[in-house]
């Protein structure tokens, strides 16, 4: 189990007598041994399992592709005034953490809660996306400012042929695919996302790698880990332009009237 077969007590007694940690189980002595690496921990601590390699390395590839976006998205944009407010690191990181959700790095959960729920009723690209339509319902993990069909996220591409290789079955994304083939023809924003690349993949990683039961999938599904995969990453990109601002000294930012200047 997660107290490594051991009772809460004999756990307690062991930390006391200077027994080395365990992540879900496994001694950081063997951590380092076998030659783990980020995709391992957040597999044992998240997952409280170990995963296939080609698992943890999708999950390393997730937290690399999505660590930055330059200065002018969301996250960086509060996390960058913040930290010329004279404001510390740990301000200036949830400042610009705070802005990730539906529209903005927090897709990846809805993404795949609606990719599921769709290819498992087997509803054709084309009903799924009228229907969401018709409830007024953005489809996460599609469309993006500057993204357009003629010009695809390369984060999207490299999610894609990394899982195209490597998994055993990527149903799935092939699924989210023949939605963005769809909304493509409605407007030439409406590419795969990287929230959506991700969410998608991630349920052909949770289904195809035979680690999960059909019941934990649905759990974590309905829990929702998956946006925790983008908070991690862009903490990384979002430290780094605190970072970046104390280096520079940069002064107070005041944005310019003419970008927000609106009359009635
Ligand atoms: N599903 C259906 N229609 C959409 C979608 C979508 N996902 N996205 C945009 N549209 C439609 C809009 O309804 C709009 O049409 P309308 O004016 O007739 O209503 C048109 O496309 C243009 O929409 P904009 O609001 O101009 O698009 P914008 O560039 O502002 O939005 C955004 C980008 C926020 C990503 C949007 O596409 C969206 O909400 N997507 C779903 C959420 C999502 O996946 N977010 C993650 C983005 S990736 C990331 O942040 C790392
Ligand atoms: C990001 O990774 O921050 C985005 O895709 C959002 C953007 O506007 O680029």
């Amino acid at each position: 189990g997660e107290l490594g077969g051991r009772d809460e007590y004999s756990l307690v007694e062991a930390i006391k007598q200077g027994e080395e940690p365990c992540y879900a189980g496994v001694p950081m002595s063997s951590i380092l041994e076998q030659g783990f690496g980020v995709g391992d921990i957040i597999s044992l601590l998240w997952f409280k399992r170990s995963l296939p390699r080609y698992c943890t390395k999708f999950i390393e590839i997730c937290i690399m592709l999505c660590a930055d976006h330059g200065p002018c998205v969301s996250g960086a944009h509060n996390t960058i005034v913040t930290a010329r407010a004279g404001k510390d690191l740990v301000s200036s990181l949830v400042s610009g953490l705070l802005t990730i959700g539906p529209r903005f790095g927090g897709a990846i959960d809805d993404a795949a809660r609606y990719f599921k729920d769709a290819y498992d009723r087997g509803l054709t690209p084309y009903e799924f996306v009228e229907s969401m339509k018709k409830k007024g319902i953005r489809v996460p993990g599609i469309g993006h400012r500057i993204k357009r069909g003629d010009n695809r996220d390369k984060r999207v591409e490299l999610l894609q042929e990394f899982a195209r290789t490597n998994f055993p079955s990527v149903k799935y994304m092939e699924y989210a695919v023949q939605v963005e083939t769809y909304t493509l023809t409605k407007a030439n924003n409406l590419v795969m996302n990287v929230d959506g690349a991700i969410g998608s993949l991630f349920l052909d990683l949770l289904a195809g790698s035979g680690m999960f039961t059909k019941p934990e999938i649905d759990e974590i599904v309905e829990i929702g880990y998956l946006n925790g995969l983008f908070v991690l990453a862009r903490s990384i990109g979002l430290i780094g332009h605190t970072f970046d601002q104390k280096r520079l000294k940069q002064p107070l930012y005041r944005h310019p009237w003419e970008d927000v200047l609106y009359t009635k």
